[in-house]
């Protein structure tokens, strides 16, 4: 199976996991995005669902599709988040634990994974690790205090790295903030890494998802098998 054909399949199954009345958070990037247009095909054939999206992209390609997307102050409470990760780890003690942002949505997916009752992970095999840290930690930053989080991040010794689009430009997320991807390496423990993230000033988030996944979706030869915190 191919990484593509992993996401479908992890996509479709999630799929299954949506049911007539649900308010349905949708997550973002490639995985999600494929989940997005399962569920699309299940609306078009008149399964009736409310949607948050934890992105204009996801919200503009739901609207696109069909669906019923809202904002998260008309439908504050949630039956289920669905998206993608970059690193999943079920180490001992861990629960579920997740490096999300990738795509730079961090901030939002954070937001909507909080209002929902079940966060549904869904990733193909190559996501699933033994120790989060090989995938870069993006932390979502305030564009005044770049230069103070910068500088506490690398005292810290994780090697934040400023995004860039390929073309060059800074990268802003949806909130008009940047995002410094920290190049860490091993995080022997995701708690205090996070406690000593969020503790700098003008850090808006970081990528960090810990305790919060109901439930893993994995992808691969073997086919879609669950993992559980
Ligand atoms: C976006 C995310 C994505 O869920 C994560 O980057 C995984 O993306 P993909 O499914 O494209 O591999 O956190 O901010």
């Amino acid at each position: 199976m191919t990484q593509d054909e992993a996401k479908w399949a992890v996509a479709r199954r999630a799929v299954e996991f949506v049911e007539e009345g649900m308010a349905v958070g949708l997550g973002t990037g490639t995985t999600a995005t494929k989940f997005i247009h399962a569920l699309g095909e299940r609306v078009k054939e008149g399964l009736k669902i409310r949607c948050v999206a934890s992105s204009d992209a996801s919200r503009d390609l739901g609207l696109s599709l069909g669906m019923d997307v809202v904002s998260l102050e008309e439908l504050p409470e949630l039956d289920v988040y669905i998206d993608g990760a970059d690193e999943v780890c079920a180490g001992a003690g861990a629960g579920l634990a997740l490096i999300k942002g990738g795509g730079g949505a961090l901030l939002r997916e954070k937001i909507v994974a909080s209002a929902a009752k079940k966060f549904i992970v869904v990733v193909d095999s190559t996501k699933v690790v033994p120790v989060l840290g090989r995938f870069p930690l993006p932390v979502e930053v305030v564009k005044m205090a770049l230069p103070l989080v910068e500088k506490k991040l690398g005292d810290l010794g994780l090697h934040p790295k400023l995004r860039h689009h390929a073309d060059g430009s800074l990268y802003l997320t949806d909130e008009n903030n940047y995002i410094l991807d920290c190049a860490c390496g091993q995080i022997a423990d995701p708690e205090v890494t996070a406690a000593e993230i969020r503790g700098i000033v003008g850090v808006v988030e970081h990528g960090l998802f810990l305790g919060m996944a109901s439930v893993a979706l994995v992808a691969g030869d073997e086919g879609v098998t669950e993992m559980l915190p």
